[in-house]
């Protein structure tokens, strides 16, 4: 069979629905979200089901088994299709023909990234996410937005945006001052080679202490600050050095991670501009002074206000924002900008959002969106090294690698050590991982090892576990049947749970398309799992090997699909699909 292109099943449906409405309700406005199909919530319904019968009940004034029907009415099924129903109160039910589904799902195996529809290409689109502070280890909320950001920066890419993974370093501030008294005083070089970011923010909080009760050092801590923020040599040396050496702790866990930039720059890059652009906000008559400082008020727009200069002349976390979006729609001019962080900073990215649109720093083309997620719960003990809120991450995926260590070596105690070190590594961080992105990313999550690692649970393990055992399939089917190739063999749906599989991966796409458009990697993670729980029913239920020549081969076909959609949706989400486990 002649793979034709793969198009979308859901949205050819959508289309050809929404064709529908408009021709027989030609004097109503029908936009382009209805005629929507969505899959079905019960199989015995079909495989999609339509509810916009419902939604234009109020408009048309007319019940929605009416409008359906009418809808219905004299309909020519197009040969995808091979049953049209309504139910209920207007439900519109839609099953697709097992030919179509056959083709559609070598037409998505055959095509340059599984089918997934190219709708970025040649857009681009900015996305912040990690940007820790100088001097400051990662916290929980750098540590989500890292993994989550890297998961919807993958997403993008997936679509073939073109898209700038920027780290805004917070490099820049009023801590400075404070920092190198700490450093010049109490820096212990040994925790500084090991721990770079950890020791200076120990610097930090010591000299902070000491600046409390003594005045004289707090004058101190001033005083070098102003000379940083005049460009003394030695204190611009000393500053330069606190982010080579904090880089040096987040390249680390970057790289275990998986994680890469584009661009690293920090706050600090935005400053020559900061002035401009508090003049500008002035000019247009936005910011206006307050006991010393320069305020936008947005208090009519229920946003509060918004300091962009304090009363000490500095500049403040907005301002550099809002010369950011400028820099970034100048040099890249994006469809968007992502950001990503923790909730706690909503009303700060909705005040310089604010401010950028009525400036026109932002055009219309460019949408800015932020990206936030609740913080993570951790029960007690969870982590060996708490300190306050700050989780060390390192700790947590030493810990990660540990236990799925174990978890090998009582599995496959004839593994060699090195092969085992390094399988531990995918599993344990493909877990950690995972246990973050297959949650809502708004909800509030409690982080525990049973379920991170659980083998059969919705887990990163067990989506890796599921792989490797389809690989192995495939192996065994290549060592008895050598001199056969499934590939040339075509794809019969015979069964229900083969036709309930087929159907699945062939709305791969989709979930990969939905999950980047929302911003929830959840998406994509929950697609991989209802997949791979669908894959087991297939493994249990149908014999593969066994089977008769034909339909073995089409058996074998589709396992090796699943295979192919499993790890490359993984490694959207930055987890490793090893071959065997
Ligand atoms: N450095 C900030 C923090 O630690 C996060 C920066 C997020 N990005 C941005 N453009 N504001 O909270």
């Amino acid at each position: 069979m002649v793979a034709t292109e793969y198009k979308q099943i859901d949205e050819v449906l959508s289309t050809w629905l929404n064709a529908r409405f408009r021709e027989v309700f030609p004097e109503t406005e029908i936009g382009e979200n209805i005629g929507r199909v969505i899959p079905s919530a019960n199989a015995a319904f079909g495989d999609f089901q339509c509810n916009d019968a419902m939604a234009l009940s109020k408009v048309l004034k007319q019940p929605p088994r009416n409008i359906a029907t009418k809808v219905v009415e004299g309909l020519e099924l197009p040969s995808m299709i091979s049953k049209l129903e309504i139910a209920g109160p207007g439900f519109i039910n839609i099953t697709i023909s097992s030919d179509f589904i056959a083709e559609s799902l070598l037409a998505m195996a055959a095509a340059d990234k599984c089918g997934i529809p190219q709708c970025g290409v040649g857009h681009t689109v900015v996305i912040d996410y990690s940007s820790p502070n100088v001097a400051k280890p990662m916290h929980i909320g750098h540590i989500r937005s890292t993994v989550i950001g890297s998961a919807i920066d993958k997403l993008h890419r997936a679509l073939g945006y073109n898209v700038i993974a920027d780290n805004h370093l917070g490099d820049w501030g009023t801590q400075f001052g404070i920092i190198i008294m700490g450093y010049r005083n109490f820096v212990d070089k040994e925790k500084l080679a090991s721990e770079p970011a950890t020791e200076l923010e120990r610097c930090y909080v010591q000299s902070y202490a000491r600046a409390k009760d003594d005045e004289e050092w707090m004058n101190r801590c001033r005083e070098e600050l102003v000379k940083l923020q005049q460009g003394d040599e030695e204190n611009l040396a000393l500053w330069k050095e606190f982010i080579r050496l904090s880089m040096i702790e987040f390249n680390r866990v970057f790289a275990r991670l998986g994680v890469n930039f584009d661009l690293t720059r920090g706050e600090s890059y935005y400053q020559p501009v900061l002035k401009s652009v508090v003049d500008r906000l002035e000019e247009a008559g936005l910011a206006k002074d307050s006991e010393g400082a320069k305020i936008v008020d947005l208090e009519a727009e229920k946003l509060g206000v918004c300091i962009v200069r304090k009363s000490d002349g500095g500049f403040n976390y907005a301002t550099t924002d809002i010369a950011t979006v400028e820099s970034r729609v100048t040099e890249f001019n994006p469809e968007k900008i992502i950001y990503v962080t923790d909730e706690r900073q909503q009303l700060h990215f909705k005040q310089f959002f604010n401010i950028c649109r009525k400036m026109n720093i932002a055009p219309e083309s460019t949408a800015l969106e932020h990206v936030w997620f609740g913080l993570m719960r951790l029960p007690e003990g969870t982590f060996s090294t708490r300190q306050g809120n700050v989780i060390k991450l390192e700790a947590l995926l030493d810990e990660a690698e540990s236990r799925a260590r174990k978890i090998i070596s009582e599995s496959r105690p004839d593994m060699p050590e090195d092969e085992a070190a390094k399988l531990a590594a995918k599993i344990g961080i493909g877990a950690v991982k995972y246990s973050d992105l297959s949650q809502d990313p708004r909800t509030m999550i409690t982080f525990t090892w049973d379920k991170a690692l659980s083998l059969d649970g919705n887990s990163g393990p067990y989506l890796q576990y599921a792989h490797a055992r389809i690989r192995s399939v495939l192996e065994k089917y290549k060592a008895q049947f050598p001199e056969l190739d499934y590939e040339s063999y075509p794809i019969v749906l015979n069964e229900d749970i083969e036709r309930s599989l087929a159907l699945k991966l062939a709305m791969y796409p989709s979930a990969v398309k939905k999950a980047a458009q929302s911003y929830r990697p959840c998406v994509l993670a929950d697609y991989l799992y209802e997949l791979s729980q669908l894959y087991s029913s297939f493994y249990q239920r149908v014999p593969f090997l066994k089977a008769d020549e034909g339909v073995r081969e089409s058996r074998i076909r589709i396992c090796s699909i699943v295979a192919k959609v499993l790890s490359q949706g993984l490694g959207i989400l930055g987890i490793e699909a090893p071959e065997r486990i």
